[in-house]
């Protein structure tokens, strides 16, 4: 059995009366990438915040290391790193004085890690923190949660903002972490990001925890549109009695269907026939998981 690293017992935070989450029972092993998915308002950072004990449960509690985040902060903060989702920043400082700032505040970090991370996020140490762009500000933010080499990594929608080739840089970086022995929690919006890089996904939606399940189970799952363009006509009859396709109509010499699960069997029966073009609409987080678990979140 993998050694838990984040355990959440009944923690709830109400903002008054808004839910920020409620009765959350979480468990988080050590050496996985967990991603927390959610669309906005969904209760992420409420989540990560309390974990970091910035803001205090309104009822429950929650462990990292077994040590109690409301009574050993200063101890769990020492072997963690962590992106919030919004950064301050101190303003007139460079990235490089800030960065020293936050590794003496750490008493120490390895220097040439901090230079292959700016290395790698292409990131410009010397700027002054006030004429970067909010781009760069969230690679200073990776920079500083990765630095250490902290056995646990929280980080709040880490590649919001990041251009596609630094996405690919970060998931790499994940991957290094993991193989490491590392432990990940990330949030997301993002469904096919999650399915890319994580092992496990807990969904959260309107504060409450809907689903925790393995990446496969959760590819099992999804729910995406297609759209087959030939190069002659085909008819629905064409694509009969193929598993988990519904909503299938044929338009000349265009195929739209839904598809539930796995693709394989409709990509092999379009094979019989000259394709042009095939376009996949990314499941939307919103439509799949409210399509599989609506009834659970209310
Ligand atoms: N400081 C706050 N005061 C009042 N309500 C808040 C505050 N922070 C978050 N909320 C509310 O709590 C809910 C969860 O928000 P949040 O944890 O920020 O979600 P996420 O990070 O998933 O987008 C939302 O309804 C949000 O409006
Ligand atoms: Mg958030």
């Amino acid at each position: 059995m993998a050694k838990v690293v984040v355990t959440t017992k009944n923690l709830t935070k109400y903002y008054g009366n808004t839910r920020g989450v409620e009765s959350l029972d979480l468990e988080i092993n050590e050496g996985e990438v967990f991603g927390y998915l959610g669309p906005n308002g969904a209760g992420k950072t409420t989540t990560i915040r309390m974990l970091l004990d910035l803001i205090r449960p309104t009822s429950g509690q929650a462990s990292i290391f077994g040590l109690s985040t409301s009574t050993d902060t200063v101890k769990i903060k020492k072997r963690i790193g962590y992106l919030p989702g919004e950064l301050e920043l101190y303003k007139n400082m460079s990235g490089s004085d800030l960065i020293h700032y936050f590794a003496a505040l750490r008493g120490g970090v390895d220097w040439n890690l901090v230079l292959q991370l700016a290395e790698r996020f292409k990131y410009d140490m010397k700027k002054p923190v006030k004429t970067l762009s909010s781009g760069n500000k969230h690679k200073l933010g990776l920079i500083q949660a990765f630095m250490h080499s902290p056995e646990l990594l929280i980080l709040d929608e880490p590649t919001t903002g990041l251009d596609p080739l630094m996405q690919q840089e970060f998931y790499r970086l994940i991957q290094e972490v993991k193989k490491e022995g590392r432990t990940i929690l990330l949030s997301s919006h993002n469904l096919p990001e999650v399915e890319r890089i994580c092992d496990r996904v807990g969904v959260i939606h309107d504060g409450r925890l809907i689903t925790v399940e393995n990446v496969s189970e959760l590819k099992s799952k999804a729910v995406r549109t297609l759209e087959i363009h030939f190069a002659s006509q085909v008819t629905a009859a064409d694509f009969d009695n193929l598993e988990g396709i519904s909503e299938l109509k044929a338009e000349g010499r265009v195929v739209r269907c839904t598809v539930k699960g796995s693709l394989d069997g409709l990509v092999k029966r379009a094979a019989r026939f000259e394709v042009v073009d095939l376009i996949s609409h990314e499941p939307d987080l919103e439509e799949t998981f409210l399509a599989y678990y609506g009834g659970l979140a209310n």
